[in-house]
């Protein structure tokens, strides 16, 4: 385990996770938790919006997790954690007090700091939002850079919406422009139903196409069908980003683990523009 006493953005060996503590841990959905980590001293941990880490949880093993929290609160990592598995289950089990192993951050990120002027456009679908969390923190912080910031949210239903509080908070706010859509709702519900292309005409209403720049994480099919719909709605493919997810093992492009056509997602990624994976996405076997 490496000493934390250095700030943790320069990794000093990018093999050898610290030691962080759970300050606070809260179940989102029926499966998916939420840990906010800090580090023992309180050495601060910079990250770019889109990056993950990969956690370990003590005697059992390590998994790739987006990191979702706001990237200017460099004293605190906050990470959103779905239960399919040893390790995932491992972490959701994590409690305040507890220890967890870090390596990172890795990967590319959300360019949101390069756009000027911009109409950013966030698409999430269900568990989607964690790794888009922090560029939309850090689009709002700097919210004087963009001719609008709106998000799509998709969830399957009304109860598997992540961070309803958050979302209500934004919609409250007048933050964002919000448009929520779900696979399918009881009567009780008001919103939209249909798959998250059935709100671009609606959020897109009014706004010239060329001057988008869309973000777009989730499953990977909804992520595919999304940049279809808007590549002809007419926003250009070079101004779409969609974050990609592989099977990891080392993280920092050694072991071929997370290969994806001539990338490697834990390095190259898991952040791709839209145009230079197209081909890749329509590919079963990649
Ligand atoms: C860059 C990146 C960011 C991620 N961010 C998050 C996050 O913020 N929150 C979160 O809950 N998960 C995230 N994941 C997915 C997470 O890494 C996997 O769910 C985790 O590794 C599963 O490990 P396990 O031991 O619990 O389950 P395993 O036993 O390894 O797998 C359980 C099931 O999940 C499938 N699976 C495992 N890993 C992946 C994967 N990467 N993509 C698709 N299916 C997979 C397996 O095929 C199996 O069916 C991310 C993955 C990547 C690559
Ligand atoms: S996880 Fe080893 S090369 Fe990407």
């Amino acid at each position: 385990m490496r000493d934390s006493a250095e700030p943790h953005t320069a990794i000093a060996d990018p093999m050898l996770p610290i030691a962080m503590r759970v300050s606070e841990a809260w179940r989102e959905l029926d499966d998916v938790v939420s840990l906010r980590l800090v580090t023992k001293d309180g050495a601060p941990f910079a990250f770019a919006p889109g990056q993950f880490n990969m956690l370990y949880a003590f005697g059992v093993g390590e998994a790739a997790i987006s990191i979702s929290g706001d990237p200017a609160r460099t004293g605190e990592l906050l990470h959103t954690i779905r239960d399919v598995g040893a390790v995932s289950g491992a972490l959701t089990r994590l409690k305040a007090g507890d220890e967890v192993g870090v390596r990172g951050p890795f990967g590319s990120s959300w360019p949101v700091d390069s756009e000027h002027d911009r109409h950013l456009l966030f698409v999430a679908g269900g568990l989607g939002l964690a790794p888009l969390r922090p560029a939309i923190y850090r689009a709002l912080a700097t919210r004087h850079r963009f001719a609008s910031i709106t998000l799509i949210m998709g969830a399957r239903s009304p109860r598997d919406l992540l961070y309803p509080y958050q979302l209500a908070g934004w919609t409250a706010s007048h933050a964002l422009r919000l448009n929520i859509t779900v696979d399918h709702a009881g009567p009780e519900w008001t919103g939209s139903v249909g798959v998250v292309t059935t709100e671009f005409a609606r959020a897109l209403a009014g706004i010239d196409p060329a001057k988008v720049s869309a973000y777009l994480c989730g499953p990977e099919i909804m992520m595919r069908f999304g940049a279809m719909g808007l590549a002809d709605m007419g926003v250009s493919t070079e101004r779409m980003w969609l974050s990609m997810e592989r099977s990891m093992k080392c993280a920092i492009g050694l072991c071929g683990h997370c290969q994806f056509g001539p990338d490697f997602v834990c390095k190259d990624g898991p952040v791709f523009r839209h145009d230079e994976i197209a081909r890749r996405l329509t590919l079963k076997e990649i």
